[in-house]
């Protein structure tokens, strides 16, 4: 049984295959949290800390921690409740009024905290991914009393590790062209804070860290890790108590937060995932790919293979005709390509960026017989047919602006600051909800599309809500990302067939919450191959291959081998970006090949588990990733070095995941080799010069 009571001790234990995480009612009839790691084998392993004399300045709750602490009482750490009451009371005391228990294939656990004086009711949701050592948390409040209660932080979680102050916490960072950079700072006493303020998941931050003692490695090690499902503004702070209690909370961010919660009325926040890898980062990172695999992607699409995509954007930008995208088409078709995609420019007035954003009908000079002649071309080249939208925005040249200039986000009096000479439609809105569902679902009925690609180029800023009452209008922080999340569910039950991908600038918008929506990313408008390899290790620490666009470009075309760029590409779901007019016939046939080869391997990429071997950012800046079937019968390796000289070889590289006793044959090798080979006396791999790439495959005989 993965969840447990003892009643005696009113003690609840969460077991999963290799973790335990446990939790106890105190004398206070409050929740406190006890522990969380590598599995214990008693439940006498399991004590409420016992907490000694304490100066007057001191708070108990820096020795011990509630597992779901409200403002209250001794209280001055991160809470993860705020509230103030209709009269005034601003402390939010919760007590322990029961639980129960839903068996199942993921099992969950309810704990219902009660501040019983007001009536408002918080659940503490459990749901436990055995196999996985995960557990996803999330809360529902309730105002069971009767007056509204002003909500003014609700955390999803907060995750307790055992006190130490000589943890490491790892991040990603990074700002637009640069996402998803690996950055790893010691904690000390008070608290580090990652966040996005602007009501997309952000290019600066993402919301997925990791804890370790400072001396895990990829593969060895506690590693303790998370991941928040929001795709608006939100917080994680991780803080290290005056008493070492190490606490790491996280969900909507509570900067400018209101909610007002009537009689009666429910909030749920965002879920927010952990989970302990006692094997280091990259056991860590496999889980959390598994688990997106098979728990969080949609599932109409989320057992596919993704298509290798064609994308006009870098190509073309808003020079896009239904003559020449045929023409691209073809030569795309040509080499492979599975889906081809039309991006910005097809619509409105958009012959650049200053105009048309909201007038979703097809550019009639540009595609004179709207858009089905050239889905019927692609179609008949073999190809699924997919467009670039981008629906929460408007230019204000555009006829939707001129029509409905009170249908954006704005303070009235103010400036309506813009960003790319756009402003962001508030999807808070009914009207702007139907709006956008109903001129999407047009697109998708009228015509015979298969791919989306959803962009969002511009965060918020004047956050204003008008038509509420002014202590109302904070909940546009909420109500927006929900009115996103709604019409992307309406679309995708109207219409199950079509892949999306979500883009905002590159990978503005990364996350759980998206992804059980969205079949796949777009991490970065960068496309620079040399570049992206640290982009992409740091996805990969949080995100599955398979949800990870890469695209070959005409970026650094001039100095970096073709074969270089698609190895790079090829390490997540392939595309194409390049403007095909200008490469030559060798450069096609190559691509071709290099498309064919992807083929091959394309399984094992995307459904393969993933081991980081070598590190674009450390050493000899020589990259290594291996991804191995499930069934551990094949594996392929892509190795990137920038330079290698024959003076100093690379060092052989050590494979991982692979059966010990089993044959394997590697790529122009002549003799089978042992996987215990593989793994302990490693692959030697000849690279010679600047900017040598291979990808090899290892296969059981
Ligand atoms: C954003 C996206 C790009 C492209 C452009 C189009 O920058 O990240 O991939 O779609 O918008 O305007």
């Amino acid at each position: 049984m993965s969840i447990q009571y003892e009643e005696k001790n009113r003690l609840f234990v969460l077991e999963t295959r290799r973790t335990s995480y446990a939790m106890a009612v105190n004398g206070d009839n409050r929740l406190q949290h006890l522990y969380w790691g590598e599995k214990l084998p008693y439940a006498s392993d399991y004590t409420l800390t016992a907490v000694p004399e304490l100066a007057s300045q001191e708070s108990t709750l820096d020795v011990a921690s509630l597992e779901y602490p409200g403002w209250a009482g001794i209280y001055y750490a991160e809470p993860c409740l705020k509230t103030t009451f209709a009269d005034g009371v601003r402390d939010v005391v919760l007590e322990v009024a029961g639980h129960r228990v839903a068996e199942g294939a993921a099992p969950e656990l309810c704990i219902e905290l009660r501040d019983a004086r007001y009536g408002l009711a918080v659940e503490l949701h459990y749901r436990i991914y055995e196999e996985l050592d995960l557990i996803e948390r999330w809360v529902v409040l309730t105002n069971g009393g009767d007056r509204a209660v002003a909500v003014e932080s609700a955390q999803s979680a907060q995750w307790s590790v055992p006190g130490n102050h000589s943890y490491r916490f790892t991040h990603l960072a990074g700002k637009y062209f640069h996402e998803m950079q690996l950055r790893r700072v010691p904690l000390t006493e008070g608290k580090k804070v990652i966040e996005s303020r602007r009501s997309n998941t952000g290019h600066h931050q993402n919301p997925w860290f990791a804890l370790d003692r400072g001396n895990a490695t990829e593969t060895a090690g506690p590693v303790w890790f998370g991941a928040l499902a929001w795709s608006g503004s939100w917080k994680i702070t991780a803080e290290v108590t005056p008493f070492y209690e190490v606490r790491v909370t996280g969900g909507m961010n509570d900067f400018d937060f209101g909610y007002r919660l009537e009689p009666g009325a429910k909030l749920e926040t965002p879920a927010f995932i952990g989970g302990f890898s006692a094997e280091g980062f990259g056991e860590a990172s496999r889980l959390l790919h598994r688990h997106q695999l098979t728990n969080v992607l949609p599932k109409e699409h989320a057992g596919n293979l993704r298509k290798v995509l064609y994308n006009s954007w870098e190509a073309t930008y808003f020079d896009v005709s239904e003559k020449d995208q045929g023409a691209i088409a073809e030569k795309a078709a040509a080499m492979g390509v599975e889906l081809f995609v039309v991006d910005d420019g097809w619509f409105g007035q958009r012959h650049h960026d200053r105009a048309g954003l909201g007038d979703w009908y097809v550019n009639p000079d540009k595609f004179p017989n709207g858009l089905k002649p050239l889905i019927d071309r692609v179609h008949g080249l073999g190809m699924d047919f997919g467009i670039w939208v981008e629906p929460e925005m408007v230019n204000p040249d555009s006829d939707l602006y001129r029509a409905h200039p009170d249908w954006v986000i704005h303070f009235p009096g103010r400036a309506r600051t813009e960003a790319r000479n756009q402003l962001m439609l508030n999807l808070a809105r009914r009207d702007v909800r139907e709006y956008i569902f109903d001129f999407m679902n047009r697109l998708l009925s009228d015509h015979d599309i298969q791919f989306v690609k959803w962009d969002m180029n511009r965060p918020i800023s004047e956050p204003g809500w008008p038509e509420l009452p002014a202590d109302r209008q904070k909940e546009i922080w909420v109500e927006y990302v929900r009115g996103l999340y709604e019409i992307v569910d309406r679309l995708k039950a109207a219409h199950p067939a079509v892949v999306f991908e979500s883009c905002s600038s590159g990978g503005g918008r990364v996350d759980l919450g998206i992804l059980r929506r969205m079949d796949q990313t777009w991490p970065s408008d960068n496309t620079n191959a040399l570049e992206r390899l640290k982009i992409q290790e740091g996805y990969s620490y949080g995100y599955a291959a398979k949800t990870m666009m890469a695209w070959v470009t005409d970026n650094s075309a001039d100095w970096l081998p073709l074969s270089y760029r698609f190895h790079c590409a090829m390490m997540g779901s392939l595309g194409i970006g390049g403007n095909l007019h200008h490469w030559s016939d060798e450069k096609l046939a190559e691509a071709t090949r290099l498309i064919g080869d992807y083929k091959a391997i394309r399984h094992l990429v995307q459904e393969g588990l993933l081991y980081r071997l070598l590190s674009p950012g450390e050493g000899k800046q020589t990259t290594a990733v291996q991804y191995v079937a499930p069934d551990q019968t094949e594996a392929v390796l892509f190795v990137l070095a920038v330079h290698q000289s024959n003076a100093d070889p690379l060092p052989p590289v050590y494979l991982q995941g692979l059966e010990p006793d089993r044959l394997y044959r590697v790529d122009g090798q002549d003799r089978p080799v042992s996987g215990r080979s593989l793994m302990s006396q490693g692959l030697p791999v000849r690279l010679e010069g600047a900017f040598q790439s291979r990808l090899i495959r290892i296969a059981s005989v």
